[in-house]
């Protein structure tokens, strides 16, 4: 990176994150691994704590980053607590979890663990430290009452959740607002505590480095780069697709603004893709094989398979209109960014992620993103 691409990089967001210390919990894993390179770039002082990478390959270990990489159990509540203790961050991304929905209906008491009391613990931690000022906590688009209609769910809409990792989110979001309520209050900010607290719901990420199973896009480019069927479970269901650099770019949207003690932003928040880019399976899968011709699926029969959500919208004019954020990539080029990282790692064993990433901020300051202005 040049000089000035570097500047460039480290006043984004205000600035906020230059020298400022940053723990990514789930830095092992896909969101995360992005989250810790982008925060790099910016100049932050990044410390992750994670199990080992959820799968083989893996995205972190190809970056090559600096950050100080613990690994560790967010159930291990001691060592949790001692890992915040003693690196001080400032600001906390909590991604670490148990995130498939298919694995929480093998193990369903495992994903409430996980998400749930692990979450639990992250907080505590967090309560205990002196240096976190702001806590970003990540759970998700299924955090809703799913009631199958076709519109977007809003922040002030009912939690729930069918599956066992929707209501393990659902049940997050219940914990997060319990603590925010109690122990870190926006109104006694300053008063009684010096931390803010606010949870981020995304929706169906892609994107490079993604191996996890039974997700649409890693399942397409691990049978394609085989030779082999894509197997599709549900063809019609309709999901809010984004690039994982969108949805990191509102999480450090919120930060930035807890992180400038601005209380009112202490809450939930949606961070979807526009209106149009709500697709079904068989859209997205239309889009990849533009990108990948050689990509060929079969439907399996939907009575194979434990229930998913058909319909599944978020509104995200709360996001919009008080952070001023807004998506810059629509499905198709985060399709076609997603399928060239894939292709360009198994054909030419590299990585195009900091091309991505310089690509995105660059589309985001043609398009005024309020996060790339001075
Ligand atoms: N990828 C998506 O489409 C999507 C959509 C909505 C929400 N989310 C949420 O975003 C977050 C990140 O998801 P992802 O897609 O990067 O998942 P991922 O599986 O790639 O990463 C999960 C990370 O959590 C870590 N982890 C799991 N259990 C842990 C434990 N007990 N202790 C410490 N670390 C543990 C893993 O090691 C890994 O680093 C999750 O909270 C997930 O629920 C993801």
């Amino acid at each position: 990176m040049t000089n000035r691409e570097k500047e460039s990089f480290e006043q984004l967001f205000g600035g906020i994150y230059r020298n400022t210390k940053v723990l990514v919990t789930g830095h092992t894993g896909f969101k995360g691994s992005w989250l810790s390179m982008w925060l790099e770039k910016m100049g932050a002082q990044v410390c992750g704590y994670s199990l080992e990478a959820p799968t083989q390959p893996d995205h972190i270990s190809r970056l090559g980053l600096n950050m100080d990489s613990q690994i560790g159990n967010i159930l291990d509540k001691d060592h949790l607590e001692h890992y915040i203790g003693t690196q001080k961050p400032q600001v906390v991304f909590h991604l670490a979890a148990q995130p498939l929905v298919r694995l929480s209906y093998e193990e369903p008491v495992e994903t409430f663990t996980t998400n749930v009391i692990g979450t639990l613990n992250v907080l505590e931690a967090c309560r205990k430290s002196e240096s976190v000022r702001a806590c970003i906590v990540i759970t998700s688009d299924k955090v809703y009452e799913n009631r199958e209609w076709v519109w977007g769910y809003r922040e002030s809409d009912h939690f729930g959740g069918y599956d066992p990792y929707s209501a393990s989110k659902g049940a997050t979001e219940i914990a997060v607002a319990s603590y925010r309520r109690c122990f870190f209050h926006p109104k006694d900010f300053g008063k009684t505590h010096r931390m803010l607290i606010c949870t981020a719901r995304a929706g169906n990420v892609i994107g490079g480095g993604d191996w996890a199973k039974d997700r649409l896009i890693p399942d397409i480019v691990k049978s394609t780069s085989k030779k082999e069927l894509v197997v599709i479970r549900s063809p019609g269901a309709i999901r809010p697709w984004q690039h994982v650099l969108e949805c990191l770019s509102g999480y450090l949207t919120v930060g930035w603004k807890l992180l400038e003690e601005q209380v009112d932003c202490a809450e939930g928040w949606n961070f979807g893709p526009g209106d149009g880019d709500t697709l079904t399976v068989e859209q997205i899968l239309k889009l990849v094989k533009e990108c990948w011709p050689e990509m060929d699926y079969r439907i399996d029969s939907p009575d194979n398979h434990p229930h998913e959500a058909r319909y599944l919208k978020l509104d995200t004019c709360k996001a919009r209109d008080d952070l001023k954020w807004r998506p810059y990539w629509d499905a198709a080029t985060a399709v076609l960014k997603t399928i060239t990282w894939y292709r360009n790692f198994y054909e030419k064993s590299t990585i195009l992620s900091e091309q991505d990433l310089s690509a995105y901020v660059q589309d985001a300051r043609r398009g005024e993103a309020i996060w790339t202005k001075s």
